[in-house]
């Protein structure tokens, strides 16, 4: 229970445990905080035990309730799971069980890990050896860990892209997502690789590949203190959650595909694709950050669906007395689902009859609940206040919802919504390109430390990413920052540019319009009167360098998927000013991360 204490900041919408004793489970779980698992313990006296497995949840599938939080157990009563991550054809393996005769009690994706873990051991594996075999049926990301009644002193485990550490104690061993479980009795670690399976015993840790042959692992010692283990090693959480993107926008782009190559989009049911097909207009309401994604969204979405689309900041929207009506969708952006500005906007667009689609980062919140259909993203917990993962698994849900609308209004073959998406599947390890260069954009952090005011220039999806950048700065180093359209500049702004004033320029890559010549006429205007040009450009982009003070690469992508790299060194860029500055960089003054107050 103190190492489900020590991560609950990863996911508090349910916790569990299993403990095996005189050869039978006892489990006990309960939705929401720990706090009410800890009631149940108190009222329930479970018979002690050394060998138990336990969960606090971050619901992706299935609502944040007691019959869908782990452990999950087989129906035999003989194993007991938790799982880390999105088993991705857990649809499939729940019919195919479901056929079998199998009967689920919740709506999980991990359910269906118990069954198939009963039904080996039924055939005399033990539990490494139907551990083996299961993985080798599961496709996603995961970490498993299961405790079979029948198998004293023992806890299996297995990873596949989600996180799994091995504590090597005295005469105990553990297993957890993260070191913070068990720091307090062993810093002696054992790392995990992608596709191993671990068994511990209270003296053994046998670690194996999936395909069964002996693994090769390194022991080491953590030298964090538990407040630096919450985040990981980072100094900050949002320091964590910016080198986190590349697994969440993974992670949110995972399992978007249905047997026939179709976008598939978490809970849609609640808008039929006659629905969909009928819309005439699109109307985006959120607030912050999520406004700056709608924005982003608002240029593909247009582009791929031909479909109008406005983008409204929540709190304006009501009280103009907007133009809404049945054929209008209302797709609202929340990472936590709880904004009041937001929910009163998409109450009043309901009220007029518009159909309503949530982006949300938290599984069961007010929002998703008041809305006809959700897609989630997998985000995790984001405990900064400054959104960065929020922000970044925002855009990649937009671009699903628009490819997803031309894919069912027929305005794009699926061959083009195949490259479409196959290009954002690679855009997770483009952002670890942009995180691996971090140390350039800190240095600049470092040398800006005494500037005061700061411009972000942008063009199409571009501006939206400048605004973005402007907000970062403002929240957490609490310097003057503005985000404009480039081209706006000439129209009065230009008259603000000082002799060394940092600004920042994102500049689209070459393409066929004269979108990028334009921005680059723009970064000479503002040099021509003595600013300090920042510029991010697409590798190799040698005539922009020539304009640039100060130069950071960008990877190639197309144009509208940009902003999921160029955000990412304005994030940097802002976090480490702030540390500079000695500022408290997850919770900035007079913030808040979730504003439920209009
Ligand atoms: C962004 O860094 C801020 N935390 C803030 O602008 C945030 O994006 C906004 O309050 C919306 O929050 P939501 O996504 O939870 O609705």
């Amino acid at each position: 229970m103190a190492g489900l204490r020590r991560m609950e900041y990863r996911g508090y919408d349910s916790a569990g445990i299993a403990i095996v004793a005189a050869g039978r489970l006892a489990v006990a779980k309960k939705a929401g905080k720990l706090a009410n698992l800890e009631a149940e313990l108190d009222d329930r006296h479970l018979p002690t035990s050394h060998q138990g497995i336990g969960h606090t949840r971050w619901a992706t599938h299935g609502a944040p309730n007691d019959t869908n939080a782990h452990p999950h157990v087989s129906a035999d009563g003989r194993v007991a799971v938790v799982h880390n991550g999105i088993i991705e054809n857990y649809s499939q393996l729940r019919a195919e069980l479901g056929e079998a005769g199998a009967e689920f009690m919740s709506e999980t994706d991990t359910e269906v890990a118990a069954h198939l873990l009963a039904r080996e051991l039924a055939g005399n594996h033990d539990l490494l050896g139907a551990m083996r075999a299961v993985v080798g049926r599961l496709q996603g990301a995961f970490t498993l860990v299961a405790v079979d009644a029948e198998a004293t002193d023992q806890v299996v485990a297995a990873r596949r892209n989600s996180p799994l550490v091995v504590g090597v104690g005295d005469g105990e061993n553990f297993v957890a997502s993260d070191v913070l479980a068990f720091i307090e009795h062993t810093r002696e670690v054992v790392e995990l690789g992608q596709d191993q399976v671990v068994r511990i015993s209270p003296s053994e840790i046998t670690v194996v590949g999936f395909d069964g042959q002996p693994a090769e692992v390194q022991r080491y010692q953590v030298d964090w203190d538990t407040s630096a283990a919450e985040k990981g090693g980072f100094d900050w959480f949002m320091r964590k959650e910016i080198f986190e993107q590349p697994k969440a926008v993974a992670d949110t782009l995972l399992g978007r595909y249905n047997d026939h190559g179709e976008l598939v989009l978490d809970e849609m049911r609640g808008i039929s694709q006659e629905d969909l097909r009928r819309v005439n207009k699109i109307v985006i309401v959120a607030c912050g950050s999520a406004y700056y994604a709608g924005m982003v969204a608002k240029y593909a979405i247009e582009h791929w669906t031909r479909v109008p689309c406005e983008v409204e900041v929540a709190s304006e929207f009501r009280y103009r007395d907007p133009i809404v009506d049945p054929q209008t969708l209302c797709v609202t952006i929340s990472q936590s689902g709880e904004t009041a500005d937001t929910l009163m906007a998409i109450r009043h667009a309901r009220i007029q009859g518009a159909k309503v689609i949530a982006i949300c980062n938290t599984n069961g919140a007010t929002i998703p609940r008041e809305s006809d259909a959700v897609i989630y993203t997998h985000a995790g917990p984001e405990i900064g206040v400054a959104s960065t993962k929020g922000f970044l698994t925002q855009l990649a849900a937009c671009y699903l919802l628009g490819l997803y609308l031309a894919q069912v209004r027929g305005m794009k073959y699926s061959d083009e919504i195949r490259l479409i998406t196959t290009e954002l599947a690679g855009t997770p390890e483009l952002i670890q390109r942009m995180l691996d260069d971090a140390d350039r954009v800190y240095q600049l952090a470092h040398e800006l430390a005494d500037q005061n005011d700061f411009i972000f220039l942008g063009r199409h999806v571009g501006f939206p990413v400048a605004l973005e950048g402007a907000l970062k700065l403002k929240e957490i180093a609490y310097q003057h920052a503005e985000g404009f359209a480039a081209g706006e500049l000439k129209h009065g702004p230009i008259a603000i540019i000082e002799p060394g004033m940092p600004v920042f320029v994102i500049v689209p890559p070459a393409g066929r319009d004269q979108l990028r010549d334009k921005v680059i006429s723009n970064i000479q205007e503002v040099r021509a009167r003595g600013a300090r040009t920042i510029v991010l450009a697409e590798e190799g982009d040698a005539q922009v360098a020539s304009y640039a003070d100060e130069l950071i690469w960008l990877p190639h992508v197309s144009t509208l998927l940009q902003p999921l790299l160029s955000s990412v060194p304005l994030q940097l860029f802002a976090c480490e000013l702030a540390t500079v500055l000695g500022h408290d960089v997850d919770q900035p003054r007079n913030l808040a991360k979730s504003v439920t107050v209009e």
